[in-house]
C-alpha cells in the first residue's frame, strides 16, 4: 500500500501530526538519519547512554508523550529488559521501541549480537505489542497504528522491499498472502517473502500452499491460526528465531489451548544460534532460501500430512464478495437457506429471535435467511455465498466476528468453566474497567440483554423517586413497560401502558410539559440519527434535577462506539443512570446497568434484580477482551473516521446520481441511510426503495438492512467497494423510478416496517392531531 514511503517519511509525519510523537535513539540512525534538523527538539540522541533511553522514554510517556526508540533489538529486549518490563511493562506506558537488525538481520553482528531471542523475553511482558513487518512497506503501513496504540510496543524494524502486495495492516490480524489446504506456512517477518516464494513454487506443482503472516505475534491472530489447523493437513512455522518462545511456541500454545490436533512442523533455530555471514549465505545455510524453504515445505507434507484429509471447510481466504452459490442472473443461490425456512415455520413463530434478522426485513426470494459463519466483516450463508455485513449481528460485532482476542479470551474461560454456583473474579474486574471507561458509573450491575437494564434502570427510578409514570424517546425492548406504548401492544395490561409516554427528540419544551409530579424518570436513546441540538441533554439533565425525575441514557448502540465511554463522554453529559449491552463483548450477550451509587444502592435490597446467568464468565471474559480492544485500538476514533467518510461520500454519490431523496446519516460508527417520497420519487413507497436497493446490494455481495454498522473489521477498501456498488444502484432506482417501474423491479415481497407507528405513541401531552402511521423505511429496531 505504501511502497513509495519510507519508514522516516511516514514517522515524521505522524510527529508533525501529533506533538506528542518524540524520537529516541543512542546512535543508532540508520532509518531516521534525516530526522534531526526536522524534529529539533523532539529528535534525541542520548549518545552511547543507552541505558539510560528505556527510563527516560517512560518519564516522557507517563508525562504524556509517546516516545518512539531506536536501538539494535539486542540492546532493547536483552541489556534493557529488566528497564522494559519494571518501567514500561508494568506502567504500561505507550513506548514503542524499535529494535534494528533483529533475527537474522544481525547477520554480520556475531554470536553476541544475535537477537534471536527477542520474541520470547517481549512476550513475557504482559500487554507488550510484537509487531514483525514482512518488509519496509509493512512496516509503514503499520507505523500509525502502532504509534496510535497506547500500548508498549515491540517492533522488530526490517525496512528491506520486497514484492509483496499486503492487505491493510490491522494490530492481531494475519493476512493470507496465498491460498491452499495441503501446507499451511505461519511465519512473520523478514523470511515471509521467501516462503510466500517458495509457496507460489509448490503451487505450480499442484501442492496448496496457504501462507499465513501473522504480522503481531502479540497478539496473535488466533483464529488465523485455527482456521489454518483446521483446514490443512500440515501446518510450518517459520522463523529466524529459536523454536523457544517464538512462533512455534505461539503456534503451539494456540493449538493446546484450544484443544486442536494438528501435525506442526518447526523451521527455525533449533537450540542454537546462527553462523554469521552475509545474508543470502545465512538463509541458505540456514535452510532459508527459496529453494530450501520449498524443498522443506514439500517434504513436512510428504512426512506428516499424508494421513489428514483436507477438511471440506471452504477456505475464508478469499477477499471477493461474490463468491459462493450465484444464479445466472447474479443473485445469490438461497436455495438451504429456503429450505430451513421451510423447516422453520410452524415451528418458531415469526422463524427468528431477533426482528430486524428476520424475512420481514429482507426481500424475499433474494436475500439469504440463514448465516453459517463469519470472520472479520464478512458472512458465508448456508448456501455458501459470501457478503460484507453491514450489519453486523443488529451492533454487537464491534470488533468484527471470530476477532482472535475475545475469542482466545473466550476459550481460556471456557477452559475454567462457564457459570459458577459464587460470583467470579471477572464480575468485579469487569465492573472495575467499567467505572474507568464510562462516566458516571459509580456502581455496575450485569444482565443478559438489552432490556433488562433497561427495565432494571426504570424499576430502579420508580423506587427512587415514588413515582410511576415514564417518559421514553426511542426503542427500549419488548417488556411490558416500554413495549406496551407502541401498537404491538397484546397482552400488555392497559394500566401498565398507560403508565408510559413518548417524547419528541429535541424538543425540551415537550418534555418539560410532559413531566408531572408523577414522573419518576426520563429514558432515551442519547442521539440516534439526528443530532442533539441546542444543548438538549445538558437541559434534560438540568430540567430532570429541578423537577425530581431521573435521567436514563439507554445507550445500546451509542455506548462505545460513539467514544469508549459512550454519549455520556462524546456529549460531556452524565445521566443518573446508564444502560448498555450490544457492544460490550463483540457478540456474547451481556448488558450493563451503570449509574449513582445512591440510587443504585437500592439494588442491595428493596429493587430486586437477580438472575442466574448474570454473571455468566464467558460474556464477561468477552467483554474484558473487547473493552481492551476498543481502548487498546481507538475503535471508536476509526469508526468515526470510516463512517463519516462513507456517509459524506454516499451523500455526494446520492446527489450526483439524481436521487438527492435517498441520504444517509447519523454519526460514522453507525449510519442509515433513507429514503423520502420526494422529487422523482413523489408517490412511491420508501419500503419499495429501500428493498429494491437492499436486493441490488446482495447481489453484489453486500449484507444490507439499510444501515452501516461499521466495526473494526471494516476497512477503507470495503467502503470504497461498498461505494462503488451504490454507484451502480442507485442509477438503478433512478431509471426504475423514471419507468415507473420500481415495485415490479422487485423479486420478493418488500420489507416491513417494524411496527406500523414509530413514533408519537401516548404522547404527553396530548397532541390535537392524531398522528399518523409512520412509515418511513428506517427499518427494525431488534
Ligand atoms: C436502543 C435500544 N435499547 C434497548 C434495546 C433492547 O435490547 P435487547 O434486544 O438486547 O433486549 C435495543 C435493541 O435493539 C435498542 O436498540
Amino acid at each position: 500500500m505504501s511502497a513509495t514511503r519510507t519508514y522516516e517519511d511516514v514517522l515524521l509525519a505522524l510527529a508533525e501530526a501529533d506533538e506528542r510523537v518524540l524520537v529516541v535513539t543512542a546512535e543508532n540512525r540508520a532509518a531516521i538519519r534525516n530526522l534531526p534538523p526536522k524534529l529539533g527538539g523532539r529528535f534525541i540522541d542520548v549518545g552511547i547512554c543507552e541505558q539510560t533511553m528505556i527510563g527516560m522514554s517512560a518519564g516522557l510517556a507517563l508525562r504524556g508523550r509517546v516516545p518512539v526508540v531506536h536501538a539494535l533489538a539486542t540492546f532493547l529486549t536483552l541489556r534493557a529488559y529488566e528497564f522494559i518490563r519494571d518501567d514500561v511493562g508494568i506502567a504500561k506506558l505507550p513506548v514503542k521501541l524499535v529494535g534494528y537488525v533483529p533475527g537474522f538481520l544481525s547477520d554480520g553482528n556475531g554470536p553476541t549480537h544475535q537477537a534471536v531471542d527477542d520474541i520470547a523475553v517481549m512476550r513475557a511482558i504482559p500487554g507488550m505489542h510484537i509487531v514483525c513487518p514482512a518488509d519496509g512497506a509493512e512496516l509503514v503501513d503499520a507505523l500509525p497504528a502502532i504509534v496510535a496504540s497506547p500500548a508498549p510496543t515491540y517492533v522488530r524494524c526490517n525496512v528491506r522491499p520486497s514484492a509483496l502486495v499486503h492487505t491493510p495492516f490491522v494490530l492481531g490480524k494475519a493476512e493470507t498472502l496465498t491460498p491452499g489446504n495441503d501446507v499451511a506456512v505461519l511465519a512473520a517477518g523478514l523470511l515471509v517473502p521467501s516462503a510466500v516464494e517458495a509457496c507460489t513454487a509448490l503451487a505450480a506443482e499442484g501442492i496448496g500452499a496457504r501462507l499465513v503472516n501473522l504480522r503481531t505475534l502479540s497478539p496473535v491472530d488466533e483464529a488465523a491460526i485455527l482456521d489454518a489447523a483446521r483446514t490443512c493437513r500440515v501446518l510450518v512455522t517459520v522463523e529466524d528465531h529459536l523454536l523457544v518462545g517464538g512462533i512455534y511456541s505461539i503456534v503451539a500454545e494456540v493449538l493446546v489451548r484450544n484443544r486442536v490436533s494438528v501435525p506442526v512442523v518447526p523451521m527455525g533455530l533449533d537450540g542454537r544460534y546462527f553462523k554469521p555471514a552475509r545474508l543470502p549465505d545465512v538463509l541458505e545455510c540456514e535452510g532459508f532460501s527459496v529453494g530450501k524453504l520449498t524443498e522443506r515445505f514439500r517434504r513436512a507434507l510428504a512426512e506428516h500430512g499424508s494421513k489428514r484429509p483436507v477438511a471440506a471447510t471452504p477456505s475464508r481466504a478469499a477477499a471477493s464478495t461474490t463468491n459462493g452459490k450465484r444464479k445466472p442472473d447474479g443473485y445469490p443461490d438461497i436455495a438451504a437457506s429456503d429450505a430451513l425456512y421451510a423447516r422453520a415455520v410452524g415451528l418458531i413463530p415469526s422463524a427468528t429471535q431477533t426482528l430486524a434478522k428476520g424475512v420481514g426485513q429482507h426481500v424475499r426470494g433474494v436475500a439469504p435467511k440463514f448465516l453459517q459463519s463469519g470472520q472479520g466483516a464478512r458472512v458465508v450463508d448456508v448456501d455458501g455465498n459470501e457478503y460484507l455485513d453491514l450489519t453486523m449481528a443488529v451492533g454487537p460485532l464491534v470488533l468484527g466476528y471470530r476477532e482472535p482476542a475475545v475469542d482466545a479470551a473466550i476459550a481460556a474461560q471456557l477452559a475454567q468453566g462457564i457459570t459458577f454456583s459464587l460470583p467470579h473474579p471477572l464480575e468485579v474486574e469487569v465492573a472495575e474497567l467499567v467505572r474507568e471507561v464510562v462516566p458516571g458509573a459509580e456502581n455496575v450491575r450485569f444482565g443478559k440483554n438489552g432490556c433488562d437494564v433497561t427495565t432494571a434502570a426504570v424499576r430502579l427510578a420508580r423506587a427512587f423517586t415514588g413515582r410511576d409514570k415514564v417518559l421514553c424517546c426511542g426503542y427500549h425492548g419488548w417488556h411490558d413497560w416500554y413495549i406496551g406504548v407502541t401498537d404491538r401492544d397484546r397482552g400488555v395490561p392497559k394500566d401498565v401502558a398507560a403508565l408510559t409516554y413518548t417524547v419528541p427528540y429535541n424538543d425540551l419544551a415537550a418534555v418539560a410539559d410532559a413531566i408531572d409530579d408523577q414522573t419518576a424518570c426520563v429514558i432515551l436513546e442519547p442521539v440516534t440519527f439526528e443530532q442533539p441540538k441546542d444543548g438538549f441533554l445538558a437541559g434534560l439533565k438540568k430540567l430532570c434535577a429541578e423537577r425530581g425525575v431521573l435521567l436514563i441514557f439507554d445507550e445500546m448502540w451509542t455506548g462505545f462506539r460513539l467514544a469508549l465511554g459512550g454519549a455520556q463522554e462524546r456529549f460531556g453529559v452524565t445521566a443518573d443512570l446508564a444502560c448498555f449491552s450490544k457492544a460490550v463483548a463483540n457478540g456474547m450477550p451481556i448488558s450493563l446497568l451503570t449509574g449513582r451509587a445512591d440510587v443504585m444502592k437500592l439494588l442491595e435490597k428493596d429493587v430486586f434484580f437477580f438472575s442466574t446467568f448474570g454473571g455468566e464468565t464467558l460474556s464477561l471474559a468477552a467483554a474484558r477482551a473487547t473493552l481492551g480492544e476498543l481502548r487498546d485500538r481507538q475503535v471508536p476514533a476509526a469508526l468515526e473516521r470510516l463512517g463519516t467518510q462513507l456517509r459524506d461520500q454516499l451523500n455526494q454519490l446520492t446527489e450526483s446520481a439524481g436521487v438527492p431523496f435517498v441520504r444517509c446519516v447519523g454519526y460514522g460508527c453507525r449510519t442509515l441511510v433513507t429514503f423520502a417520497a420526494q422529487g422523482l420519487a413523489a408517490g412511491a413507497d420508501p419500503l419499495v426503495m429501500k428493498s429494491f436497493v437492499q436486493q441490488e446490494l446482495i447481489k453484489r455481495g453486500f449484507l444490507w438492512a439499510g444501515f452501516h454498522n461499521l466495526s473494526a473489521a471494516h476497512t477503507a477498501d470495503d467502503v470504497k467497494a461498498l461505494l462503488a456498488a451504490y454507484a451502480e444502484v442507485l442509477p438503478l432506482l433512478r431509471t426504475a423510478l423514471e419507468q415507473k417501474k420500481l415495485a415490479e423491479s422487485l423479486r420478493g415481497a418488500p420489507v416491513e416496517a417494524v411496527f406500523r407507528r414509530t413514533t408519537n405513541f401516548n404522547v404527553k401531552p396530548k397532541p390535537a392531531v392524531a398522528a399518523t402511521p409512520g412509515k418511513d423505511g428506517n427499518g427494525a429496531r431488534t
